[in-house]
């Protein structure tokens, strides 16, 4: 256990106080120091592309009356979540990135875990009812506008909402009623459940079972479900004639997969044992997987599938 306690307070009468910690410091990839400058570079980059590319998503989706169908309805959301999660965790990395040591205020690090959890469970609904409606289209067309109306469509709408809601209050919420009383220095690039966990002087196993749990039914019951969705996606393609552009359907269904499971994958790693032992660096480069890389490969990957078809179906 490291003993450089970073303690702004340091009589013993606020020693004693279990909460002496103020702010907390952000180390980001300090322990590569001759890399700041490329990797300012990139994530600058990655960031920019992400904010134009979402944003030309919801332009066009809410400019074009022919795209109000629940597939890019969906994807609209799908994007204002993306370009919220960028904007709440790329640029206080720009800054950690710029700077030596970045301290983060007690009430931003919680400002920031609440809306990585409230955008990224909100994600984790919507990807899920997104894949539910590519396979009421495609597995049974014809009692589609039963399967997926306005009603329906709303009602999946609001419920990710809602759920990314109840996840952020009551995870940060938790959190951040622990005891932190030293060191203070947090060895992630932003103030993730895990990174900030690993500060509190408070037996955390509670907790640990909670993050256990809700891991499983916010990450992998929507993952299984999308899995299974896609398996019969698959199954109906392979059903249909070879000269009907098999092909193509195969490698827009390939290219869901792999982001899905980009993101779903590297985020239960992190969050179904807040405790692992995986190293910080690898905590970094998980982390960096499902809150940039995410965002930025989105509306490549779902607006150029939904090219081929835009005409399908309306309410
Ligand atoms: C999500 O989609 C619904 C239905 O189109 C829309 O009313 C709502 O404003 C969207 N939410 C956001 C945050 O864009």
């Amino acid at each position: 256990m490291s003993l450089r306690y970073k303690i702004r307070s340091t009589t013993d009468m606020q020693r004693q106080n279990q909460s002496s910690v103020v702010d907390f410091i952000l180390l980001g990839f300090s322990n590569f120091p001759e890399l700041q400058g490329q990797l300012f570079g990139i994530f600058l980059v990655i960031y920019l592309v992400t904010l134009v590319g979402n944003a030309v998503i919801i332009l066009i989706i809410s400019l074009e009356q022919s795209l109000h169908v629940p597939m890019y309805l969906f994807l609209q959301n799908l994007s204002v979540v993306d370009v919220s999660i960028s904007a709440v965790i790329t640029p206080e990395m720009l800054v950690v990135l710029s700077t030596e040591k970045t301290s983060i205020s007690f009430v931003r690090c919680f400002a920031q875990m609440y809306f990585i959890l409230f955008f990224g469970g909100t994600e984790c609904f919507l990807l899920g009812a997104m894949a539910y409606d590519r396979f009421a289209a495609i597995c049974h067309p014809l009692s589609y506008p039963m399967l997926m109306n306005q009603r329906v469509f709303m009602k999946l709408v609001i419920c990710s909402w809602a759920l990314g809601f109840m996840l952020g209050t009551v995870q940060t919420s938790w959190v951040f009623s622990f005891p932190f009383c030293g060191p203070n220095e947090i060895n992630h690039i932003s103030c993730e459940t895990p990174a900030v966990l690993e500060l509190a002087c408070a037996d955390t196993f509670l907790f640990e079972v909670y993050a256990f749990t809700g891991t499983v039914l916010i990450i992998m019951v929507p993952f299984l479900l999308i899995l299974l969705s896609y398996l019969r996606i698959l199954l109906a393609i392979l059903k249909m004639p070879p000269t009907t552009g098999r092909q193509k359907a195969f490698s827009t269904c390939g290219s869901h997969l792999t982001s899905v499971t980009l993101f779903y994958g590297t985020a239960s790693m992190t969050y179904l044992q807040p405790k692992s032992g995986y190293s910080p660096d690898t905590k970094k480069l998980l982390s960096l997987a499902y809150s940039l890389l995410t965002p930025l490969l989105n509306p490549l990957i779902y607006s150029l599938r939904n090219s081929e078809k835009a005409d399908l179906h309306t309410f």
